[in-house]
């Protein structure tokens, strides 16, 4: 590493106090009262720095002083030198947020399939991370990113009315399922044999129900719905007992031996025109926001292992 001059070695950080504070303040006199000490030690101080600078630092005029060139230029390097400060304060901020802080992530009741298993080696490789995730249907995934309740966020379709950042995440297809007896079963189908069918849907609410709904209607479709259901889990079983068909996440079907174990084997994806409806679930994050070291590390995390999965 490159070193200052001898001469500069010596300059000490209480000189360049009582430096910053004359030259701000245009006094000795007022500089001294600020930093509490006496007038002649902050002219000792003054006298001792512009000897190891080389150079006088202030010089009079009338009853005034006033910064030389040289004097100009030691302030900014004060400046430099206390912004430089306030980096490495916000560093070491940072730092010790990572090693004990809270990383607050909301996600759709869909992404509970697959964001434990993403949240999991992250947190192994951040114990000092308190990660919080809470799991709720898009319509409260959104009034959370309203409140700006959350450092990050999981989900299909973000609002256009928040400034966001997104970063995909994994690809979500959404497919009609159906009890394995159901006679389409196999088969090619179009929506329209599917007129007769009992619907289940998600809540109001739900992005899964949004997606669904908006597909139908751009189909002309009219589903007969029969049930909303507040679950994935509960529309699956429900489809396994007979009950109806449903639009869900392929990662629905394939989530789970012991869901699949219970209820999947009554289960069938259909083979519907139009179907899969394609689309993708991304982490988000208001761009108004400041986002803290661990987000910005979960959100480097989540890209890797995005590339990793090819
Ligand atoms: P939801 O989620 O159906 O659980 O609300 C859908 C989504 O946005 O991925």
């Amino acid at each position: 590493m490159k070193r200052p001059a001898r001469s500069l070695q010596r300059i000490t950080p209480q000189q360049l106090r009582a430096f910053e504070a004359v030259a701000r303040l245009g006094s000795v006199t007022r500089a001294a009262q600020e930093l509490h000490v006496t007038q002649p030690t902050v002219s000792v101080q003054l006298r001792e720095l512009a000897r190891a600078v080389g150079e006088p630092l202030f010089e009079a005029v009338g009853r005034r002083i006033r910064l030389t060139q040289a004097g100009e230029a030691l302030q900014r390097t004060v400046g430099e030198i206390d912004g430089c400060w306030l980096r490495f304060e916000s560093n070491m901020a940072e730092v010790r947020g990572l090693v004990r802080g809270r990383l607050r992530i909301a996600s759709v009741t869909t992404a509970e399939y697959f964001v434990p298993d993403l949240v999991g080696p992250f947190a192994a490789e951040h114990p000092g991370v308190e990660i919080e995730l809470a799991v709720e249907n898009r319509d409260r995934v959104v009034e959370r990113l309203y409140r700006g309740e959350d450092d990050l966020a999981v989900m299909m379709l973000p609002p256009a009315d928040v400034p966001l950042e997104t970063a995909p995440i994994m690809d979500n297809p959404l497919v009609v399922i159906a009890p394995a007896t159901h006679p389409l079963a196999g088969r090619k189908v179009r929506l329209a044999q599917l007129a007769g069918d009992r619907w289940l849907m998600r809540e109001p609410g739900s992005g899964t129900r949004l997606v669904a709904e908006e597909h139908f209607a751009e189909a002309g479709f009219e589903p007969r719905i029969a049930m909303s259901l507040g679950s994935n889990e509960a529309i699956k079983h429900a489809v396994a007992a007979g009950l109806g068909i449903a639009v869900v996440s392929r990662l629905v079907v394939e989530s789970s031996v012991p869901a699949r174990r219970r209820g999947g084997a009554g289960l069938v994806v259909l083979d519907v025109a139009r179907f899969p409806i394609r689309r993708r679930w991304s982490v988000v994050w208001r761009r108004d926001q400041l986002r803290t070291l661990a987000a910005r590390r979960f959100v480097d995390y989540v890209e890797r292992e995005r590339r990793l999965a090819g």
